[in-house]
């Protein structure tokens, strides 16, 4: 049974200030022990933010990383680094990575090599356009970047990561996936997962759903079959709305 996991993406917001604040008002207010919780914060604000966490069930994580250990690449944050300030979980693959900053399929599966190298976990991101939703090429879009980011990744090392699929065209929006439309692209990602490395291993990687979560629409698709979870932006922002999702 896999247990799930509700992650907030931050994104750019935050300063220490306002971090330390909202951690304060989530912790403690976890209720559920069956949900892990995790907060993707900006590189800038991960010290504080393991420190304010101290002692709480809420695990910690960034929202990007690069796939070398060290050298010439102004404004990057290697996977050691993120280890020193106590992070275990960091986002790859972001669409907003993939659109604004040149991510690639192969970025990615580079960078989710080295997290799983460096003994961190990959929430690994995927997800259509709204072009490519209305050419029906949703699934060979999902099947494409999940084998691609996966490549010469071992069994053992893949079952140690998180999925989650996040149609573009429902990020930010306000529109959802309807629940049962998610679930049928997770149950599909978790077919591509089985072909690739069996049925067991497949049944074990959470997939979450991403895509303007509220607390209004938790419930729904928290209880989708296929749904393990959720990635959640602006809603996390927000104590009262982000606890809402986590303790749907
Ligand atoms: O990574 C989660 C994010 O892309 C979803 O954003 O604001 O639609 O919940 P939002």
């Amino acid at each position: 049974m896999r247990i799930p996991i509700i992650a907030g993406n931050w994104k750019m917001h935050n300063t220490i200030d306002d971090a330390v604040a909202l951690v304060k008002e989530l912790k403690g207010e976890v209720a559920k022990t069956d949900v892990k919780v995790v907060l993707c914060c900006p590189f800038t604000v991960l010290g504080e933010v393991k420190k304010a966490l101290e002692g709480s069930n809420i695990a910690l994580g960034a929202q990007n990383m690069h796939w070398e250990d060290y050298g010439a690449y102004t404004g990057e944050t290697s996977a050691d680094m993120l280890k020193d300030h106590g992070v275990d979980y960091v986002i790859i693959g972001h669409s907003e990575r993939r659109q604004y900053f040149n991510e690639t399929d192969e970025t990615v599966n580079k960078k989710v090599k080295k997290a799983l190298e460096k003994g961190l976990i990959p929430i690994l991101c995927v997800g259509e356009t709204l072009e490519e939703r209305e050419s029906e090429k949703t699934y060979e879009i999902v099947k494409n970047q999940t084998l691609k980011a996966l490549e010469n990744i071992e069994k053992s090392q893949v079952e140690k990561i998180v999925l989650a699929y996040e149609p573009i065209w429902a990020i930010g929006t306000g529109k959802t996936a309807s629940p049962e439309d998610a679930n049928a692209v997770i149950s599909y990602i978790r077919e591509v997962l089985k072909e690739k490395y069996g049925e067991e291993t497949s049944e074990i990687i959470p997939i979450q759903y991403g895509g303007s979560v509220k607390a209004a629409n938790a419930t729904e698709i928290m209880n989708q079959e296929d749904i393990d979870g959720a990635l959640v932006g602006g809603a996390s922002l927000k104590a009262e709305e982000f606890l809402a999702i986590v303790n749907f």
